[in-house]
């Protein structure tokens, strides 16, 4: 085939001519309409300036923007502001104290109603604790929580404080909480005893134990007693949060900081070993959190009820399950346990009970629900849905079909939402009441954001072709660092492009002009020469009816360059003998020679019962290019399931590499 033959072939399958136009009653009372658009185009800065105001200030800013020190930014310079007083005191001076915050479900099934002047209580309760064991503004406090109240409490008691948190993931290892919490020099942990996951309940303290033997700087751990398990106590070093937190006053004079003060540092993988410790500071992140969810949501907070269902101790809980819909009044729903427990349909059950009218999570759990079948789904009404909203991968047209189908009953506007860590807040994305929708989009960039496709030398690509997604302004809820590493910040995102900031993703303008977003640029293949994104031979694999889940890599080909592995998980019974699979394995290819071109006809495709993924859901295609390279597998730790990957490098061929 030859390199045209190809390309049209891959511009094919982005040739997308579904549409899906805004519900005319959502479009009626929409928050943010095509004028946003044109407002923000014609003063980026005025627009941003507008949305700060929805925030209340001790002090004023001088000054929007101060780039003078690129690519350091600074947003509302000589402002000041507290972000706590923002998400919860404010609400309650206005008179919304009684408003509920969360409605709060364990996984065991108990439950907790918290409103706002309850949640005010707490953290003020929260941040009297934390100054009487010595927390002060600029300290670095590490959070390793479950998915409970108390999480939200702690952040918002540090913000308080201006003693900016490093949430660690739960899942994550002692280990990977111990090199973090050495990273910014923490002083005090707090945890919990353990939380419910998978029906049992599953310990923390353990692993806060085993990382203070390397951290002999952590003066204090906080416990909150959660499940009642059995732990190991160091007297003098640890605390109960009972103890110590529930006896205070519940009332506290807050501080207002710096518009540029710390807010916290979220650990996340790069392409070296060592996670980057990505900083946000107060009065700009808050100013794009809070402006993003009330638009991108349509978030009506008299009437709305949200669910964000990801964990807190990744960014998108940071940004949308506290910062953003607290500073919004919002009314959220939070979930602490898996959702096959205690069976398929936890989630819909606690969309109707709790009339949820937003809905947003990541591709591979919508995945993962196709693979379960809709009948799920189908055992609860669902009528109160209005929104659905989508982050973390590329969603692939299939599934999102299926999520507007099946979840949101043709009804419901997708919000195909990108970011970063990085970015802080939605960066590409549909507006609700404005953009007609194409199904694997994530359509255009937010108002006030300036983004662009550009080349291998940062030329903006044309229409119908694919390169970088990069961000050519500053916007406010940016990182303002790497901490403790200004040079690895400049060379990570600063480098690539002369005043560009390089996001590490691939993206196609299709003809008209719209975004896709194609994965990490690490994820592409070169097949003799012909540049192939993992995630389109994913989507024409996935498009196939029987598969439910599928991973693809380029592994190293003496012939050709790279070599398309590809790795599936099918609908139903697994093929069970060896002639079967191959069959299978025959029609795949066909199905992607058919779909794309013979070019991304996959070299190795085998079928397993699971692929590996993160804690935070994402498929390590890293290791899965170790499988298909016969490498030696890479660090695992990070993985939900260890064994998986093993598993699959048993039964990958011996010696295809040098077929
Ligand atoms: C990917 C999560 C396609 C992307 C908020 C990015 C996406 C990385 C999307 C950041 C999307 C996130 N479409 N890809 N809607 N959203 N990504 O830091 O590769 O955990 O660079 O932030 O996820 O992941 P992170």
């Amino acid at each position: 085939m030859s390199e045209a033959a190809s390309q049209s072939a891959l511009s094919n399958l982005l040739h997308e001519t579904r549409r899906f136009d805004p519900p005319a009653d959502l479009a009626a009372n929409a928050i943010a309409t095509k004028a946003t658009y044109d407002e923000a185009s014609s003063d980026r800065l005025a627009f941003w300036e507008k949305q700060a105001k929805r925030l209340t200030w001790a002090k004023p800013w001088d000054q929007v923007l101060d780039w003078s020190n690129a690519p350091f930014s600074k947003w509302f310079v000589g402002g000041q502001i507290n972000a706590a007083v923002n998400c919860l005191d404010r609400h309650v001076e206005a008179g919304h104290g009684d408003k509920v915050a969360y409605h709060w479900e364990g996984e065991p099934g108990d439950t907790r109603t918290i409103t706002y002047a309850d949640l005010t209580k707490m953290v003020c309760q929260a941040a009297n604790a934390l100054t009487e064991i010595g927390v002060q503004a600029g300290d670095r406090v590490m959070i390793y929580m479950p998915m409970i109240p108390e999480t939200v409490v702690a952040m918002l008691a540090c913000a308080r404080l201006g003693a900016p948190h490093s949430v660690v993931f739960g899942g994550f290892s002692a280990e990977a909480l111990a090199g973090r919490t050495l990273d910014c020099d923490a002083k005090l942990i707090i945890t919990a005893d353990g939380g419910y996951r998978r029906g049992a309940p599953s310990a923390l303290k353990p692993a806060v134990d085993q990382a203070c033997k390397e951290c002999p700087q952590v003066e204090h751990v906080l416990v909150v007693r959660r499940t009642g398990q059995d732990v190991e106590w160091n007297e003098g070093r640890d605390l109960w949060w009972h103890d110590v937190v529930e006896k205070q006053s519940t009332t506290h004079e807050a501080q207002a900081f710096d518009a540029e003060q710390p807010l916290y540092i979220m650990y996340t993988s790069g392409t070296t070993a060592k996670p980057k410790g990505i900083l946000h500071t107060t009065g700009g992140y808050l100013t794009g959190v809070s402006a993003t969810h009330k638009m991108v949501f349509d978030l009506h907070e008299d009437t709305d009820v949200y669910w964000c269902a990801a964990d807190i101790g990744w960014v998108t809980g940071h940004s949308y399950i506290v910062y953003g819909p607290l500073a919004n009044l919002t009314t959220s729903v939070m979930y602490e346990g898996t959702p096959d427990t205690p069976a398929r349909d936890r989630w819909w059950s606690m969309v109707d009970k709790y009339k949820v009218s937003i809905l947003y999570t990541a591709p591979t759990t919508i995945r993962t629900f196709m693979k379960w079948g809709e009948e799920f789904p189908a055992q609860h009404e669902m009528s109160s849905l209005r929104l659905l909203g989508s982050v973390g991968e590329p969603i692939n047209p299939e599934a999102w079909m299926w999520y507007r189908r099946v979840i949101g009953h043709d009804r419901c506007p997708i919000v195909d939402t990108w970011w970063q860590t990085e970015t802080g807040m939605i960066m590409i994305t549909p507006l609700p009441g404005v953009t007609s929708t194409k199904p694997g989009a994530a359509m255009t960039a937010f108002p006030g954001v300036s983004a662009d496709v550009v080349d291998n030398d940062g030329k903006p690509v044309g229409n119908g072709e694919g390169g970088y997604m990069v961000i050519t302004e500053p916007w406010p809820a940016m990182l303002r660092g790497i901490w403790g590493d200004d040079e690895r910040y400049r060379q990570t995102y600063w480098s690539r492009f002369d005043g560009l900031y390089f996001a590490g993703d691939g993206a196609k303008k299709d003809e008209d002009g719209d975004y896709w977003l194609l994965g990490r640029v690490d994820d592409v293949m070169n097949i003799s020469g012909h540049r192939i994104s993992t995630t389109e031979v994913e989507h024409a694999i996935v498009g196939h009816p029987k598969v439910a889940e599928a991973a693809v890599v380029g592994a190293s080909d003496p012939t050709t360059g790279q070599a398309i592995v590809a790795f599936v998980t099918v609908k139903g019974n697994v093929p069970d003998d060896e002639s079967q699979g191959h069959a299978f394995a025959d029609e795949l290819r066909a199905h992607v020679a058919k779909e794309i071109g013979p070019i991304a006809k996959p070299r190795d495709i085998l079928i397993t019962p699971d692929l590996p993924k993160t804690r935070s859901g994402k498929i390590m295609r890293r290791l899965l290019r170790d499988v298909a390279e016969h490498r030696q597998l890479g660090d695992t730790t990070t993985l939900l399931d260890p064994g998986v990957v093993s598993s699959i490098a048993e039964k990958m061929p011996a010696g295809a590499a040098e077929e």
